[in-house]
């Protein structure tokens, strides 16, 4: 296996994790977590973001590190690279700079909220939480259209 051939599949592998896992937090486990009671739904959103945040942050570091890799190794850097990566990397800034508002803003409250169990404050920081990450969720999806797709038109 080349070194090209290991950074796209890491590159896929993270895309992978970090926007289904969005897809699933907020299509399928919030329909669901919105039928229990508030102490019980919020303590379940803590425990998810505790757990799936830390996935993030790897997808987050390992996807414009092997994303330039492969810009500068195989294609010629800034200047060699087709549209499409400079529409991914550009969608790509934009999710990690909301990613990192995310955590370090409503995400911080909503766990603090949480913690003192003041559960009003903790579900007004979730829905704030929500907002965010079906912002990212959408840009997500496009980043992975136009990175898979963008070879055959980029
Ligand atoms: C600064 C950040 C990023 C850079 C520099 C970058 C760069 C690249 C490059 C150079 C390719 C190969 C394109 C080709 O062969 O035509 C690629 C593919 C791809 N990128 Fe990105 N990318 C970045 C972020 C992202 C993000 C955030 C996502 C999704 C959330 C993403 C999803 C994909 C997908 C699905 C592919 C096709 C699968 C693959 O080739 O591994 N990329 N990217």
């Amino acid at each position: 296996m080349t070194l090209a051939a290991l950074l796209y599949a890491i590159h896929a592998l993270a895309a992978v994790v970090w926007v289904g896992g969005m897809v699933f937090a907020y299509a399928v486990l919030r329909p669901v977590a919105g039928n229990l009671q508030p102490p019980d739904r919020l303590v379940l959103w803590n425990g998810v973001f505790r757990r799936f945040f830390v996935w993030v942050w790897h997808a987050v570091v390992l996807l414009p590190l092997t994303g330039y890799l492969i810009m500068f190794g195989t294609m010629g850097g800034f200047a060699g690279a087709g549209l499409h990566v400079h529409l991914m990397q550009g969608l790509a800034w934009i999710m990690i700079a909301i990613y990192l508002y995310l955590f370090f803003v409503p995400y911080q409250r909503f766990r603090a909220a949480v913690g003192a169990e003041d559960w009003p404050v903790a579900a007004g920081h979730l829905a704030a939480i929500r907002k965010t990450v079906a912002a990212n969720m959408i840009l997500g999806l496009i980043t992975v259209l136009v990175g898979s797709s963008g070879q055959f038109w980029g």
